[in-house]
């Protein structure tokens, strides 16, 4: 058993900037960082695009980027929220730049600021096309030095450790891991938890998010009694590498159309101006419409980015990882059409938190993907999500420090027991099996467009497997594999009963008729 002040499940920027901040307040208060991975293994340190944040304000307003997410959120995001993410942004860019974060700048020594779908200026500070991993590398290299953090990668959480007070609901004392590296379960308490575990993209068959992202946070919470909501929100980024059997999807940045990069079909046709007045720069839930449309049309299996027509070498510049990986795959940006198709990205939903982060469970935290703070409604703003984690774990950290003062380590946990643990092999073929059969269902009945008839099919078979997934979690008890896997369903069941409920289309979630002509799609698509 370990004891802490604070514990944080998970080593993103939610979770590492979370970490710092509540170390630099409270240099006493004793915190644990845990990952399931190794401690780099992340969304965040595969981020290309950048940071959103209005730092010029002669060209750019506050007031813009809060319109620019509200209307590519179709106005479901929380005004409030907005403008807090957007008027804090400048300060948390100040800090990632005090722990050492270097953004690219231009020749003059401004920041250099690229442009991606749904913005109406350029703001989005990068470095080069690898901005994650910058950023990823400079919080953990803070991390290193703030003695009152420890961090245990390879622990993967199981569960939290909640109890319900009767009238004030279910509170947080800590989590459940399992060590992978001996197998032992480690119970860790502590007075406040923060839940930062990332995404879900490995609910679908393909995706741009690491194997890591298996919706961990959002099913523990869900398990735990917590409130989550706009799981029907599922982004797909219109532009991952077409690169058949490479798991997960390579991502071609939006940057890259922000850099002029031009959609075409099959007879190269510039298609996006056919659906919308911004083209190929319009939010993402267009354009992966758009794209799925056209494939449809032309029975083709990716449309294509043209960057041709740049300076080849200013491309490289801007672009190393981007283009080096065309070339491994024989593509060469410069003279052929890059091949893409969209994929799984970002769930704009998770667990509901207020404006300090918090959740419906007492002591517990949300920030990053896994939390829903009402920023991006029914679609988020590209390259808001950084900046989200940042501005809310500062908000959370703040309300931490505040309770940790009246918060003792332990209340008492009468009833609270340990799930059931076996060491016995599990059946790993059968595991893969049902996670394989998951992922290409919901690709199937809860992707880009959707259907109410599949949805409801989906959502049949999905109940028939958690009883299946059930049954072998009593019997094996806890593995990752197995963890992992109900996780994924439990994520999968609410973004379908999610997606059932909301009987209109917005944003991401978009309904068409089943079966769908071809014809209609194109009349439904166009804006
Ligand atoms: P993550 O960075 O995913 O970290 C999750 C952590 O939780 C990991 O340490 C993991 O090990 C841990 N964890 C999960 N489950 C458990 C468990 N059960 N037990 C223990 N630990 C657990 N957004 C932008 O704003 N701009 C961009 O340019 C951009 N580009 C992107 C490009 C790609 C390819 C991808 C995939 C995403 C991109 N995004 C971008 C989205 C953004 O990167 C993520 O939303 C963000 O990084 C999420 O950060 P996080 O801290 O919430 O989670
Ligand atoms: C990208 O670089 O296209 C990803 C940006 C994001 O997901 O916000």
């Amino acid at each position: 058993m370990k004891e802490v002040d604070v514990l944080v499940i998970g080593s993103g920027i939610a979770g590492l900037s979370y970490a710092l901040k509540v170390a630099d307040l409270l240099p006493t208060c004793k915190i644990l960082v845990v990952a399931k991975a190794s401690e780099l293994e992340t969304n965040t340190s595969y981020a290309q695009g950048g940071i959103a944040a209005v730092l010029n304000l002669l060209t750019d307003s506050y007031q813009k980027h809060v319109q620019d997410t509200m209307e590519a959120g179709a106005w479901l995001s929380n005004l409030a929220v907005a403008e807090a993410v957007v008027q804090e942004a400048p300060a948390r860019i100040a800090d990632l730049m005090d722990w050492g974060v270097a953004f690219d700048t231009t020749p003059s020594g401004a920041f250099h600021l690229g442009r991606e779908g749904g913005h109406s200026e350029n703001r989005i500070l990068h470095c080069k096309d690898q901005t994650g991993y910058s950023l990823e590398k400079a919080l953990s290299q803070q991390v290193l030095l703030r003695p009152n953090i420890e961090v245990l990668s390879h622990h993967f959480a199981v569960d939290l450790i909640t109890f319900n007070q009767g009238e004030a609901g279910p509170s947080c004392h800590g989590a459940l891991l399992l060590d992978l590296g001996n197998q032992q379960l480690v119970k860790v308490l502590s007075r406040i938890t923060m839940l930062a575990t990332g995404g879900a993209g490995q609910v679908y068959q393909a995706t741009t998010n690491p194997v890591i992202a298996t919706g961990d946070g959002v099913a523990m919470a869900h398990r735990a009694g917590a409130t989550v909501e706009h799981l029907e929100f599922v982004q797909f980024h219109p532009t991952a590498l077409y690169h058949p059997g490479e798991k997960p999807s390579f991502l071609v940045s939006e940057a890259v159309r922000g850099f002029g990069g031009i959609l075409r079909n099959a007879a190269g046709e510039a298609f996006m101006v056919r659906y919308d007045s911004r083209g190929c720069l319009a939010p993402r839930d267009i354009v992966a419409r758009a794209i799925e449309a056209e494939m449809k049309k032309e029975q083709a299996v990716c449309m294509f980015l043209d960057v041709t027509h740049l300076d080849s070498d200013d491309f490289a510049a801007h672009f190393p990882t981007i283009y080096q990986k065309c070339l491994s795959i024989g593509v060469d940006p410069a003279r052929q059409c890059i091949p893409v198709v969209p994929a799984a990205h970002y769930f704009c939903g998770g667990v509901t938190t207020d404006a300090w982060g918090r959740t419906s469970i007492q002591h517990l935290y949300a920030s990053g993907e896994c939390a829903c703070t009402g920023l991006h409604g029914a679609n988020r703003l590209a390259s808001n999500s950084l900046q989200e984690a940042l501005v809310f774990a500062h908000r959370s950290s703040a309300d931490t420090c505040a309770k940790l003062e009246d918060t003792t380590l332990l209340d008492p946990i009468p009833a609270w027991q340990a799930p059931m643990v076996r060491s016995q092999p599990e059946n790993l073929s059968q595991i893969s099996r049902i996670r394989e059969k998951i992922q290409a269902m919901m690709s199937q009945g809860a992707g880009i467009v959707r259907c109410i008839e599949e949805l409801t099919e989906l959502h049949q078979k999905l109940s028939q497997l958690a009883i299946e997934v059930e049954a072998m979690v009593r019997k094996y008890g806890a593995s990752l594999e197995l963890g992992e896997l109900n996780n994924l369903r439990t994520v999968a069941q609410l973004v379908t009963d999610a997606a059932l409920s909301r009987k209109e289309s917005i944003g991401l979630h978009y309904l068409a008729p089943d079966p769908v002509p071809l014809q209609a799609i194109d009349r439904i698509a166009i804006v």
